[in-house]
């Protein structure tokens, strides 16, 4: 009588965990729902905009760029000490491909979950952004691109900025 439950229950949990291509060091989270909305926008239609960040490769560098950016930056490194960058490498390349139309799965958490024991301040907001602006800067794309995705991220705001 249980046991189908059961059965159906782990298998749920399965395809849970295994949409997700966790990699090598990464630390286990509680279960979610995964799901493109988690990204927080729709992706741009225009698919000169993927080409412009350079495709999968240009955005893997942006936010690896990034990431070692902001874990150095004085206004925001401790909100990172206790994060697991690897997932937040992995998820940030998969959530910037997916709202830039290129072909990839966001499979994280939403902005709201992900953020919500983080007390994040708009000036916090504000210093991830510019550090994400120089990021694409190096990466050579053109102000007019770049405000693309930063135009995706800025509604964002109210479901990370908690103070
Ligand atoms: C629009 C701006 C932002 C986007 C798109 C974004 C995106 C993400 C993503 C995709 C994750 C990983 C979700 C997952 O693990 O499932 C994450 C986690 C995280 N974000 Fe953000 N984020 C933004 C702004 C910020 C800001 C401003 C801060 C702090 C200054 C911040 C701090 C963190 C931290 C600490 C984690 C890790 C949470 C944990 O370890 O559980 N984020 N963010």
């Amino acid at each position: 009588m249980l046991r189908p439950v059961i059965a159906l229950f782990i298998s749920t949990l399965t395809a849970i965990v295994a949409a997700a291509e966790v990699l090598p060091g990464e630390l286990p989270v509680d279960a979610y729902e995964q799901s493109n909305e988690n990204a927080g926008a729709q992706p741009v239609e225009n698919p000169d905009v993927f080409a412009a960040f350079h495709g999968q490769d240009g955005i893997d560098r942006i936010v690896d760029d990034l990431v070692d950016r902001i874990i150095v930056d004085p206004r925001i490194e401790g909100i990172f000490r206790a994060s697991d960058l690897v997932r937040l490498r992995r998820t940030l390349k998969e959530q910037f491909c997916y709202l830039l139309g290129g072909p990839c799965e966001y499979t994280g958490r939403n902005m709201m979950d992900a953020h919500k024991d983080q007390g994040i301040s708009t000036r916090e907001f504000n210093a991830l952004v510019e550090s994400l602006q120089a990021a694409m800067d190096t990466e050579g794309v053109p102000f007019a691109v770049q405000n693309k995705l930063v135009a995706k991220l800025a509604p964002m705001k109210r479901d990370i900025v908690t103070r």
